[in-house]
């Protein structure tokens, strides 16, 4: 070989060294700034698509996120060890904050131990972790609402409802309101407290109430139809109220009421969920369902999105908002009661 095609060889080679080194280092750089000129990665983990009520959540991340931060939003189906796996993906891939809808409440620590380790922020949401696990990270915050707010004010919202219509809703004359209960996800702080709660509400307003049976439909319609299907045909007529933890749960009960005849005027059973969703409006306009409470997906959505934006900027979570935060913890969301006289409030928040 000539000097000179050595010379070439050897150029050659080190050109490519070098290439190859600027591109490890690009990556590296990007991955310790935040993809370099363009938006700060957010990971996010919802616990599964398959909710209604998350998918308005959902909606209003996505939509509110654009031209803010990169979001790349995961299914976690249920399952906890997915979603464990998928904030080790997150945190593989560089995200600058994550956004966690936990399938265990209790999984919060472990999810709190992997970002401690990549030094990241973490805003929880929906499933509501236990104060001394939020507590014991400083970059862990959660967006939600007061589940005991939701049971109180679908209680008072019952006690109302009834003492209006208790000559026609009490069917054997007795004063006692008799009712089944839809329950939502065992353990999980909303379904808890909505059942403790709204049940608390009607016996501190002086109201009898006589409990023909209780069990959980997992925020699930098809669940919630089977359970109502078997309560008809066990107490018929002996059923006066039907409490449900969600709407996507009221509207299961009320299908199957409805194929039993139960919504005719002189059978009528009067059902109240919980979120507001356009369903569940559209049933209260129509008056087959008596009322709800307004779950403000949109809102915390938002709320979301503004503290995760800041925190992956690595700015104050309230920088430029105008959101109040509790014991430098919580962000939540006040419900709203809604029945067919205010339905328009509801309208509005699914704008
Ligand atoms: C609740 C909501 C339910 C269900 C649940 C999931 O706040 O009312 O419908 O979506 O969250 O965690």
């Amino acid at each position: 070989m000539n000097n000179m095609k050595k010379i070439i060889i050897v150029l050659a080679m080190a050109f490519i060294i070098v290439a190859i080194f600027k591109v490890c280092v690009s990556r590296d750089t990007y991955s310790k700034t935040g993809y370099k000129g363009k938006l700060p990665k957010v990971g996010a983990a919802i616990y599964k698509y398959d909710d209604e009520f998350m998918s308005y959540i959902c909606n209003s991340m996505e939509n509110d996120a654009y031209g803010r931060i990169a979001l790349n939003m995961n299914d976690s189906q249920n399952d906890q060890n997915i979603q464990l796996q998928q904030v080790d993906e997150m945190i593989l891939k560089g995200s600058r904050a994550l956004v966690i809808n936990l399938v265990q409440p209790k999984a919060a620590k472990a999810v709190i131990n992997k970002a401690r380790v990549a030094n990241l922020p973490v805003i929880f949401f929906n499933k509501e972790p236990d104060a001394s696990v939020l507590n014991s990270y400083d970059k862990a915050w959660f967006v939600g609402t007061d589940s005991k707010e939701s049971g109180i004010l679908q209680g008072k919202m019952i006690v109302d409802l009834w003492n209006e219509n208790k000559s026609k809703w009490d069917k054997n004359q007795d004063g006692k309101l008799s009712y089944v209960l839809l329950k939502g996800e065992p353990g999980h702080p909303d379904a808890e407290a909505r059942s403790k709660y709204a049940l608390d509400e009607i016996k501190k307003a002086g109201i009898s109430v006589e409990e023909l049976a209780q069990a959980t439909a997992m925020w699930d319609d098809a669940k919630a139809k089977e359970k109502m299907d078997g309560w008809i045909s066990k107490f018929n007529d002996r059923i006066e109220f039907v409490i449900s933890n969600n709407d996507v749960m009221a509207l299961g009960a009320l299908d199957s009421l409805e194929k039993a005849g139960y919504l005719s005027e002189k059978k009528f059973i009067p059902v109240v969920g919980i979120d507001a969703i356009p369903n569940a409006i559209k049933k209260i306009k129509e008056g087959t369902m008596v009322g709800t409470i307004l779950n403000d997906a949109s809102s915390q959505g938002r709320a979301i999105i503004d503290l995760v934006t800041n925190a992956a900027n690595g700015k104050n979570i309230l920088n430029s908002t105008s959101w109040k935060i509790t014991n430098n913890k919580y962000v939540r969301i006040p419900y709203v009661t809604i029945i067919k006289d205010n339905i328009d409030v509801a309208e509005q928040a699914y704008k």
